[in-house]
């Protein structure tokens, strides 16, 4: 697409997600040369604001470079902006102005806006904002939430699909730009050591975690509507044990990993509540700062609020390949680190010839972030004159490995893949119905019951219940091995 034109629009351009996340990303993406050569980008929301303005706004998450500032300046003499309604179609008509001043070319529609005008926007783009020539195409990139249950999702997904073709639909998950969760395909399917234990023979258990080591942060409004299972357990995390429990696809196009993706969802039966740990933090005694602050602290968050802030499930893919094996997704705010991994634990060696107990189940982690790994869990002899067996591991850290390769932003791939029109990294909305079929139950139930979440203090390991779900789920947790980033040679 180098040789044709583009116009990029940010929608919501004024908002939160468009300074934090769009502009910066547009910028490194322009900077380091890789945006088609033709693209301008125009802003649009309903303040009347200047570019300047935006840009005196977004700056600061930008990581301007000293050497940089001149390109910057031709970055920022690449944008325009245009205010108007999200529900006025003669505004977008001012907008599709805008863009037909550009000439002949190619539009992207980025939605940074609140679920609420979804519906008015993408009509009005419809409208008066389509490519009208055959040669060029208009793409729309949408973030989540797409809907808050499997109803709303479904009302959502038909009313995009009376107006757009699948092809043209880009649903981001960010965690699907991330490094090591596209490495998940090369790993499984690149490798012939892995493929004859990728089952229920040898597999004992999946854990697929994320942990933050903060709080809300004064995002509590927006949290509390929807709480840690739909915010991040429903899309980041299943969407990795899709890629992780998939069979493989007879092909790297987008269509045949998807399609293989929707099929292991299929074989999933939706959570249920007795196999739930449900979490809500509360300030640390003693704390310093947002620590010593609970959820129920926050001021944007409802008085009384039961809205989990860190839950764990465990789930079971019923096919030939995984029947039994407990997948235990676990996620949570204001933990002790920050982390983001996928563990498969390893059944334990059959007629044990060591000494009871020494020796421990393999492991392979895969490190999301931060420090990206892979990391293989092992038993080693102790060297030297010991004849004792010892936990060490097989280790590929990133950072050693690969000295000084930049790791793009998740969203810089994401966006760039747009441009060329790449959807393996977008959801299907076929994913995304069998996504909430699956969750839509306990959330209900949720919703309905309000079971009172287990309070854990902020800056811990979470609620203790969840061990015993992870005991239970034939995830075994020794706490005799820590795996500690090796320092560079
Ligand atoms: C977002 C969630 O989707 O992902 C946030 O809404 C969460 O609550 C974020 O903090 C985490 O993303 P990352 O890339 O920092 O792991």
């Amino acid at each position: 697409c180098h040789g044709a034109s583009h116009v990029f629009v940010i929608l919501g351009a004024s908002g939160d997600l468009a300074k934090k996340k769009i502009y910066p990303t547009l910028w490194w993406l322009y900077r380091d040369g890789l945006l088609p050569k033709k693209t301008s980008f125009i802003g649009y929301a309903r303040s009347k604001l200047t570019v300047d303005e935006i840009k005196q706004k977004t700056i600061k998450f930008m990581k301007v470079e000293k050497d940089e500032e001149k390109k910057l300046e031709e970055f920022f003499k690449l944008n325009s902006y245009v205010s108007g309604a999200y529900d006025k179609t003669e505004a977008f008509s001012a907008l599709n102005k805008a863009i037909d001043a550009k000439g002949s070319c190619n539009r992207l529609f980025y939605l940074a806006l609140p679920p609420s005008v979804y519906e008015s926007v993408t009509l009005n783009i419809k409208a008066v904002c389509m490519s009208k020539d055959d040669k060029n195409w208009t793409r729309i990139i949408v973030e989540k939430p797409f809907g808050r249950d499997l109803e709303s999702s479904n009302t959502l997904s038909s009313h995009l699909a009376a107006l757009f073709k699948e092809e043209e639909l880009y649903r981001i998950d960010h965690y699907l730009g991330k490094e090591m969760i596209q490495n998940l395909m090369v790993l499984r399917f690149g490798n012939r050591i892995f493929s004859p234990i990728w089952n229920r023979e040898s597999v004992a258990s999946v854990v697929i975690s994320f942990k933050e080591p903060f709080g809300t942060q004064g995002r509590g409004g927006y949290f509390d509507e929807f709480g840690i299972i739909r915010d991040v357990m429903q899309n980041h995390l299943l969407q990795i044990l899709s890629l992780v429990a998939m069979e493989k696809p007879p092909s790297t196009g987008a269509e045949d990993i998807r399609n293989e993706k929707v099929k292991v969802l299929k074989s999933i039966p939706p959570v249920l509540m007795e196999n739930v740990v449900l979490g809500q933090y509360i300030g640390k005694k003693g704390g310093e700062g947002e620590e010593a602050k609970g959820y129920l602290d926050d001021p944007t968050v409802p008085k009384g609020s039961v809205t989990p802030t860190f839950a764990s499930c465990a789930l079971f893919v019923k096919n030939e390949r995984w029947d039994g094996v407990p997948f235990i997704l676990r996620c949570g705010k204001a933990l002790n680190e920050r982390k983001a991994e996928v563990r498969v634990q390893f059944r334990d060696v059959p007629g044990d010839i060591f000494r009871e107990g020494e020796v421990k189940r393999n492991e392979l982690v895969i490190r999301v972030q931060p420090n990206e790994a892979v990391y293989m869990k092992m038993m080693m002899k102790t060297p030297g004159m010991s004849i004792d067996c010892e936990e060490s591991e097989l280790d590929l850290t990133y950072d050693n490995r690969y000295k000084g390769v930049k790791m793009p932003d998740a969203y810089e791939r994401l966006i760039l893949d747009v441009f060329m029109g790449s959807q393996i990294h977008f959801v299907r909305s076929d994913e995304l119905h069998e996504a909430w079929r699956i969750f839509t139950p306990l959330l209900k139930q949720i919703d309905k019951e309000k079971p009172k979440p287990i309070e854990y203090v902020y800056g811990s390991r979470g609620p203790k219940e969840n061990d015993k779900l992870c005991t239970e789920f034939n995830f075994i947790y020794t706490g005799t091995y820590k795996w500690v980033k090796p320092q560079p040679h």
